[in-house]
């Protein structure tokens, strides 16, 4: 099918797909496709699922947007819910994207903080538009672009002690991502984000946590910055929230909530009702049984892998569903290989290969998954 009328920005995959069921994609010939990518970790409950298109499909009989001057009762409970389960005493702006998340988020933390630097992390992945690329470390999104962003300095991600060197006055914002999605999937010394935190309200910094892609379970806990005693200032979430609908949040503490003008910053369509009511249900559906199984499953998912022998690998890691697999080389020719083999999956950081397969993946789909990867990483 020719791409003729839609800007070229996006990898092809050369795939036309047209429908989905459980864990599975299926393009126009019929052929099924097993996802370990979730549409980039926003299907976290896979496709055609029976009680959410239920209720969206309700939602979309009764009433599908709403402006935010307006209250609606699903909205409410979901910000109750949302903030209940991040365990913050604030509120919530509900917005339609990641990227949008978070230049809410720095604009409510440079507003608050009165002060206007900040620190972001080397590898980073925020989003795309001005204020979130401003905090995104890779420079080839940003070609000709660097005079105009917001200036920040990047440090090492994980090294407390390059973050102290880095601390002073006018330090008013940090933002991270608990674990690197886009980078590569890298992962924190245990403790640095409690640490992080505590230096964050020691020097008054506020602190925004980067949830877009961890958070909603991905890691087996709510939040992947749960698995620490830490306090964020602000938390963005967005991708898995509304399992495939535009919704993103941004929660605020209570102290910054309070110091926000109105209309400060505003959306048309951010919290949509069809958006807010599936992510409701998404709400209840994440307890702890549900969380403690996704934990499993990627506990298991990354034992089979480190089982493999092959000198392609050198080194497999994440937390739940949200795994990386660090090849020597040849890694987009696995991905196109594992596609040839009906197994879709994504890449990240400069040798990555990423798993955000959805919640609901079978521990049979994993096996099936580990020896197609076996065949595939033995033949190229
Ligand atoms: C951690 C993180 N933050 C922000 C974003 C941007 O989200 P969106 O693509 O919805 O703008 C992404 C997207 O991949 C992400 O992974």
């Amino acid at each position: 099918m020719k791409l003729d009328y839609l800007l070229d920005l996006y990898l092809n995959r050369g795939l036309e797909i047209i429908k989905g069921e459980g864990c599975y994609l299926y393009d126009q010939n019929g052929n099924k496709y097993l996802d370990m990518m979730s549409n980039y970790g926003a299907n976290i409950l896979g496709y055609r699922n029976n009680i959410l298109n239920k209720i969206a499909n309700k939602q979309i009989d009764e009433l599908i947007n709403l402006h935010n001057s307006f209250i609606n009762p699903i909205r409410n409970e979901l910000a109750q819910k949302l903030l209940a389960k991040c365990n913050i005493e604030g509120k919530i702006l509900f917005l339609n994207s990641g990227a949008e998340a978070i230049d809410a988020a720095l604009k409510f933390a440079l507003y608050f903080s009165k002060k206007t630097k900040i620190i972001a992390m080397k590898n980073s992945y925020h989003g795309k538009t001005l204020g979130s690329l401003s905090v995104t470390y890779n420079s080839k999104y940003k070609t000709n672009l660097n005079d105009i962003l917001i200036k920040v300095d990047f440090i090492d991600y994980g090294n407390f002690d390059e973050l102290l060197s880095y601390i002073n006055q006018q330090i008013g914002v940090i933002i991270i991502e608990p674990i690197q999605g886009d980078g590569g999937i890298n992962l924190l010394p245990t403790g640095y984000l409690e640490q992080l935190s505590k230096l964050c309200q020691k020097n008054k910094i506020v602190l925004i946590i980067d949830e877009i892609q961890t958070g909603l379970g991905r890691t087996g806990k709510f939040l992947a910055s749960q698995w620490e005693e830490v306090s964020p200032d602000i938390i963005c979430l967005g991708k898995g929230i509304a399992n495939g609908f535009p919704l993103s949040a941004v929660i605020v503490k209570e102290e910054i909530a309070k110091s926000l003008p109105k209309f400060f910053h505003t959306s048309t369509f951010g919290g949509n009702l069809v958006a807010c009511s599936v992510a409701l249900k998404i709400t209840e559906l994440l307890n702890d049984d549900f969380l403690n199984k996704i934990k499993e499953k990627g506990d298991y998912l990354i034992k089979r892998l480190k089982e493999i022998n092959s000198p392609l690998l050198k080194d497999i890691r994440g937390k739940g569903l949200m795994i990386g697999i660090e090849v020597n080389n040849k890694r987009t020719e696995i991905i196109k290989k594992l596609q040839e083999n009906f197994i879709l999956t994504i890449p990240a950081g400069d040798n990555v290969i990423r798993l955000l397969p959805p919640y609901i993946i079978s521990l049979k789909d994993i096996d099936y998954f580990i020896e197609k990867f076996k065949e595939v990483i033995k033949n190229v």
